[in-house]
C-alpha cells in the first residue's frame, strides 16, 4: 500500500490492505494445496474477512474456532464444519450447537483429558446426542533442560492416547472423529526475536530436530487410532509458520492457517513468512508535539498477548523514521514517538499535528479486539466489480477509501469471545 498518499477517512482506525490480503490468500493456497485448509478464527476475528478468505480459497474445508460460544456464533452465521481447538467447559453453548448439528452441520470439540470428555458426554446424554470429538496430541519436544513447545495437551504418547480411549469407550455419547497435532514450536515461534539474535541458530536447529519428532509422533498416533478402528474424518496440523512442512506430511488431511492473512509484526521475525505481506494494522493521528524531535499520537496500548517483551509491542510501519520511547513504549491513550534524524530521508514527509502514523499489531486477531471495523484499501487496477475503489494505472492514490467498504470485526458486532 502506498502509505505516503493514502488519506485515512478517520483516525484512529484499523486498515486492511486488500491487495496484500489477496497476495497472502494466493500464497497460502499455493503452499497448502496438498491438503484441505481450515481458517483459524482467533487470528481473523471478523465474519466478513472469514467469508472473503473462504470465497477465495478453493480447498477451504472449515473453521478452527477458539471458544464454544464463538463456535455457536459461527454456526448461527452460516458457517459449517467447525473444529473448536481448545477444550471447553461451557455446557450451555455446546448444547445450543445441537440445533445446527441436528440439521447436518459438523461441529467437533477438542479433548485431551477425561474431564473434557465427561463434560461433553454429560451434555450429550441430557440431549440424547452423540458428540464428535478430536484428540489433541501434544507435539512439543521436551529436552532435559528445555521444553521446546507449548504446555497444553496431556496426550503425548500412544500410551496416553490408549488410556484416554479406555475412558472414552465408557462414554456412550462420544464419538472420536478427529485428531489434531499442532506443532506450535515450528509454526508459531520466530527465529529472529528482537534483541535475541544469538538464539537464532539454536531455534533453527531445534525446529529441524522437532520436525522429525513431530512427523513420527503424529503419524504413529494416527496409525494407532486407525488400527483401533476409529474412522477419522480429519487429521489437523500446523499453522501459518509451518505451511510447507505440515502440508507435506502424509498423515495430515488439513492444515490450519490464520495469522498469515494479516501477517502481523510478530511474523516478520519468522524465516518462513518472508513472502507474505503486511495486510492489516491501525493508523493513529498525531495530536501533540511536546518538543522538537518528538510527536505524540492519540491512542495507544495494543500490546499483544504472550510472554511480555519487545516482540509483543506494535511496530511503526510508516513513516519509518519514527521510533518508540523506552519510558512509555506504545503508550496508553497517547503514544509519543521520537523522530530519528539518522533515519529520516530527504523525501520523507515532515510530521505535524493532524498527520498520521501507520502501525501494525504484533498479533493477527488481537487487532480486531480494538476496532469495530477494518477499513479496506485497494490500490491495484483490477476489475472493479467487487465495489472496491482503485487508482488508475500508476497515478498516486489520493484516497483509496472505499465507500461502505469495511469489514466488521467481532467487536463491531458486539461480540467478545475468550
Ligand atoms: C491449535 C492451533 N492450530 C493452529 C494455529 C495456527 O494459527 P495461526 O496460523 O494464526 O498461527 C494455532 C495458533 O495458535 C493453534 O492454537
Amino acid at each position: 500500500m502506498d502509505f505516503a498518499h493514502i488519506i485515512a477517512p478517520k483516525t484512529p482506525s484499523a486498515w486492511l490492505d486488500m491487495d496484500a490480503l489477496d497476495h497472502n490468500i494466493a500464497l497460502v493456497n499455493q503452499k497448502t494445496q496438498a491438503v484441505k485448509l481450515r481458517l483459524a478464527t482467533k487470528s481473523i476475528r471478523s465474519l466478513d474477512v472469514l467469508r472473503y478468505i473462504k470465497d477465495n480459497s478453493p480447498h477451504f474445508i472449515g473453521l478452527m474456532s477458539y471458544a464454544a460460544d464463538e463456535s455457536l456464533y459461527l454456526l448461527e452465521n452460516g458457517f459449517d464444519n467447525i473444529l473448536c481447538a481448545y477444550p471447553t467447559l461451557d455446557r450451555a453453548s455446546v448444547a445450543a450447537t445441537f440445533d445446527y448439528t441436528k440439521q447436518g452441520a459438523t461441529m467437533i470439540w477438542m479433548v485431551d483429558r477425561p474431564e473434557h470428555v465427561d463434560v461433553l458426554n454429560e451434555v450429550g446424554k441430557i440431549h440424547d446426542v452423540v458428540i464428535n470429538i478430536c484428540l489433541d496430541i501434544n507435539m512439543s519436544m521436551p529436552l532435559p533442560k528445555l521444553y521446546f513447545g507449548t504446555k497444553r495437551s496431556a496426550l503425548m504418547s500412544i500410551k496416553d492416547v490408549k488410556k484416554l480411549l479406555k475412558h472414552i469407550k465408557k462414554c456412550r455419547h462420544i464419538n472420536v472423529s478427529a485428531a489434531m497435532g499442532y506443532e506450535a514450536q515450528i509454526a508459531g515461534l520466530p527465529e529472529h526475536l528482537p534483541g535475541k539474535a544469538l538464539l537464532s541458530p539454536a531455534i533453527r536447529l531445534l525446529k529441524s530436530r522437532s520436525q522429525k519428532q513431530v512427523s513420527k509422533r503424529r503419524r504413529s498416533i494416527v496409525e494407532y487410532l486407525n488400527k483401533q478402528g476409529y474412522t477419522l474424518k480429519l487429521v489437523n496440523g500446523g499453522g501459518s509458520g509451518s505451511m510447507d512442512f505440515t502440508s507435506s506430511q502424509p498423515e495430515v488431511s488439513e492444515i490450519t492457517v490464520g495469522s498469515a492473512y494479516y501477517k502481523p509484526a510478530y511474523f516478520d521475525y519468522m524465516d518462513s513468512m518472508h513472502e507474505f505481506q503486511p495486510a492489516a494494522g491501525f493508523v493513529l493521528p498525531v495530536t501533540r508535539q511536546p518538543e522538537k524531535g518528538v510527536i505524540t499520537c492519540h491512542s495507544g496500548g495494543f500490546i499483544a498477548s504472550g510472554a511480555t517483551g519487545a516482540d509483543k509491542a506494535p511496530v511503526i510501519h510508516y513513516p519509518e523514521y519514527l521510533s518508540l520511547l523506552n519510558d512509555e513504549g506504545f503508550g496508553e491513550v497517547q503514544t509519543p514517538m521520537a523522530i530519528s534524524k539518522a533515519k529520516k530521508d530527504g523525501n520523507a514527509p515532515r510530521l505535524s499535528i493532524g498527520d498520521v502514523v501507520w502501525c501494525r499489531h504484533a498479533k493477527a486477531g488481537e487487532l480486531c479486539e480494538h476496532f469495530n471495523e477494518l477499513i479496506c484499501y485497494r490500490q491495484s487496477a483490477q476489475s472493479t466489480t467487487d465495489g472496491f475503489a482503485r487508482s488508475e494505472g500508476t497515478r498516486p492514490i489520493i484516497n483509496t477509501k472505499i465507500k461502505n467498504q469495511v469489514m466488521t470485526t467481532y467487536r463491531g458486532k458486539g461480540k467478545c469471545f475468550h
